[in-house]
């Protein structure tokens, strides 16, 4: 293959963009499928007790938190037309995400299965189209299979087409659909530095046997303007599955640098027949290198950058797993707003769109395959699957910045999963050789513990035992001599559950989970792991409440409720304003304790976060001495309420301004 590379004539790729905009298109299929619950042949539809519903749609959207949620099989089928401006295209059905398993039938031919909760796949289905109406059938089931991945885990395994599902219209010679339902171009940063970065750019091709045809990529700086143009000419003996490696060389980059300035750069392909631009696809990635010290921490781009995240499941109340941009886009909001520079979305492949919000807000992200506690030893079906899975979630989630680890897996603690780890480990450096690979550990000693290139821990001090501050001797035991990674730590909380002055855990599967407590067992985690600059990585467990069917505890059943923010995203807990406090850029002033407004005992302490100057309380118009903080937390001991209402209010100054947060508690004398 010869290589030309040369600067742009701005105005000649401007003409080509738009001549070639319509070359491919995505009709996602949205409206007027039909459901129903229960397994049918193929030749008995008819029977079944039909609903309409919309795509994406998820089954236990209602029933998700009673421990004997629908674990069976379904039904989809939904119709589309054949319209003119298909004839002579190529025609795919991409599936986002089917949760667990899935037949899918066109017109009565089956066209594929699928098995995984959280991959994408995609058929192509030009041979089966028909004139006039098409029929699409799903079949579907989410019941427990020992052969897909995860065979256990503490959340609920929604059912449901419960990601998008899209019709692709593509031109005969295309970038592929079918590289296991990638984008079909591959961007890898070789090497980046602050002064120079190389971008391998891989882009697989589907094309008539012997066509000749060339590929271009233009790259795009952040600021939109072209830098760059490759091309990478056909070579003769053309097959139908082609490979266009390519790489280009981009001087002072711009880089991908955290929340700081999550630059990207965009990849323009083109495939060229004859002169003629026949396919298009833009691709982003950002550029970025980071390294672990074994005693200094996370370094993104040559600077410190202690990874300080938050973990994430994909379910809402009301919705399941079927939920909406808006719902991903009001997740990172929060995320953001609690000032965050990680997530571990835990603990599959969760949407696209989440990660190009993390991609674009800066967000580091550790993504995770859904191998969970145990293995079906000696499986090899299910060791495929597993492999699948992880080669779906590297491929389809490839060219993702954010991403800057592949999990391996959480809380492995039976049988004999080593061998598998080690292949699924080598597996994932095959795939991606840019990554590091990373699992989330709950036992020590484990053979599998020492295959991934850091091992990371989950880890609850002060919920499930000892007291919060023994996260630091924890810690220190922890340390393999790479540094230390906490995956998962946090404590469970009801925002209508409350007690002053409290000194231990309640029962951790009790009915009373006092949000007071979680934000001390995030107070004395966090400061023992701010003491340690060996700590390269935290995330909270968890930043939202989720469903965990089995779960009975705190104020509602079938909740695991260490959320900072409760399941349906209304309320941040106390803990939520430690972090903000302490991670955030913006001023915060927040009295703990708001909602507990009913109270019984006259003598209480009040604590305040805060990350601004002159914090001041007020105690029903009176100011109250000056208190000295650690880590933005001040506490005025012993205030003594009055009887009936009582003002608590807090100013705090920053550049200038001054900030004010106030709440009523209401004490009743008895
Ligand atoms: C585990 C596990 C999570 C679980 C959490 C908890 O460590 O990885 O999936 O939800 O602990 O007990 O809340």
């Amino acid at each position: 293959m010869i290589k030309h590379i040369f600067t742009l004539c701005i105005s000649f790729f401007i003409s080509c963009f738009v001549a070639s905009a319509q070359l491919r298109e995505v009709i996602p299929l949205v409206d007027g499928w039909q459901f129903a619950k229960g397994a049918v042949p193929l030749t008995e539809l008819s029977s079944m007790d039909w609903e309409t519903v919309s795509v994406p749609h998820c089954w236990n959207a209602h029933d998700a938190t009673s421990p004997d949620y629908y674990r069976g099989e379904a039904v989809y089928r939904c119709t589309f037309p054949t319209s003119k401006k298909i004839r002579g295209k190529r025609i795919f059905i991409r599936f986002e995400a089917v949760s667990q398993e899935a037949k899918v039938y066109i017109n009565g031919t089956l066209l594929g299965e699928h098995q995984g909760a959280f991959g994408a796949f995609c058929f192509e289905i030009t041979p089966y189209i028909k004139k006039g109406n098409n029929e699409i059938v799903v079949m579907a089931s989410n019941a427990h299979n020992d052969d897909i991945a995860p065979l256990a885990g503490d959340f609920t395994k929604f059912g449901g087409i419960y990601r998008p599902v899209s019709l692709l219209i593509l031109p005969h010679n295309c970038i592929t659909p079918l590289d296991y339902a990638s984008s079909g171009v591959y961007l890898t940063p070789t090497s980046v530095s602050d002064t120079r970065a190389v971008v391998d750019v891989k882009v697989k091709v589907d094309a008539t046997p012997a066509a000749s045809i060339s590929l271009r990529t233009t790259v795009y700086a952040p600021d939109g303007n072209p830098l760059a143009v490759v091309t990478t000419d056909d070579y003769t003996d053309c097959e139908q599955s082609r490979e266009y490696n390519s790489n280009i060389i981009i001087e002072n980059p711009q880089l991908w640098d955290g929340l700081n300035a999550p630059h990207r750069y965009r990849f323009f392909c083109e495939l060229l027949q004859e002169g003629r631009v026949v396919d298009t696809l833009s691709q982003y990635t950002g550029l970025r290198y980071y390294t672990i010290d074994a005693e200094k921490g996370f370094f993104l781009n040559g600077k410190s950058y202690p990874i300080r995240g938050v973990n994430r499941h994909q379910d809402r109340p009301g919705k399941g797993w079927a939920i909406s941009n808006a719902d991903h886009d009001e997740d990172m909001r929060l995320i953001q707003e609690i000032g965050a520079n990680g997530v571990r979305l835990a603990h599959y492949p969760q949407s696209d769109y989440i990660y190009t919000l993390c991609d674009r807000a800066g967000m580091l992200v550790w993504a995770e395959i859904p191998f969970i506690e145990r293995a079906t030893d000696g499986s090899k079906v299910f060791a495929d699957n597993l492999k699948q899975q992880l080669v779906e979630m590297i491929r389809q989630n490839y060219n993702h910045p954010s991403i800057f680890c592949w999990g391996l897996f959480n809380e492995l603690g039976k049988g004999h999963p080593e061998g598998l780890v080690a292949e699924l480990n080598a597996l994932a450096h095959k795939e991606d050789p840019t990554r590091i690979t990373v699992a989330a550990a709950n036992n020590d000693g484990r053979p599998e513990n020492t295959v991934p290139d850091y091992l990371a821990h989950n880890t609850y001090p002060g919920w499930y035992w000892a007291g919060p501050e023994t996260m630091g001797p924890s810690i220190d035991w922890k340390n393999d001599g790479k540094g230390v990674c906490i995956s998962e730590y946090g404590a469970g909380a009801s925002v209508s559950h409350h007690k002053q002055g409290v000194t231990s855990a309640p029962k951790t599967d009790g009915d009373f989970h006092p949000e007071e407590w979680q934000a001390t067992v995030h107070e004395g985690n966090y400061r023992e792991i701010t003491k340690r600059d060996f700590v390269w990585g935290t995330f909270v467990w968890n930043m939202f409440d989720f469903a965990s069917a089995t779960r009975h505890e705190g104020d509602a059943p079938g909740i695991n409720d260490k959320g900072l923010v409760t399941y349906d995203r209304k309320t941040p807990k106390d803990a939520f304003y430690f972090y903000k406090a302490n991670w955030s850029r913006h001023p915060v002033v927040y009295i703990t304790s708001r909602r507990h407004d009913r109270r019984h005992e006259a003598v209480t302490d009040v604590k305040v976060y805060s990350n601004c100057q002159n914090v001041t309380l007020t105690v029903n118009g009176v100011s109250l001495p000056l208190v000295d903080s650690d880590h933005n937390v001040y506490i005025w001991k012993n205030i003594t309420l009055l009887p009936g209402e009582n003002q608590i209010s807090v100013s705090a100054v920053s550049a200038g301004k001054t900030y004010t947060d106030r709440c009523v508690w209401y004490y009743e004398n008895e």
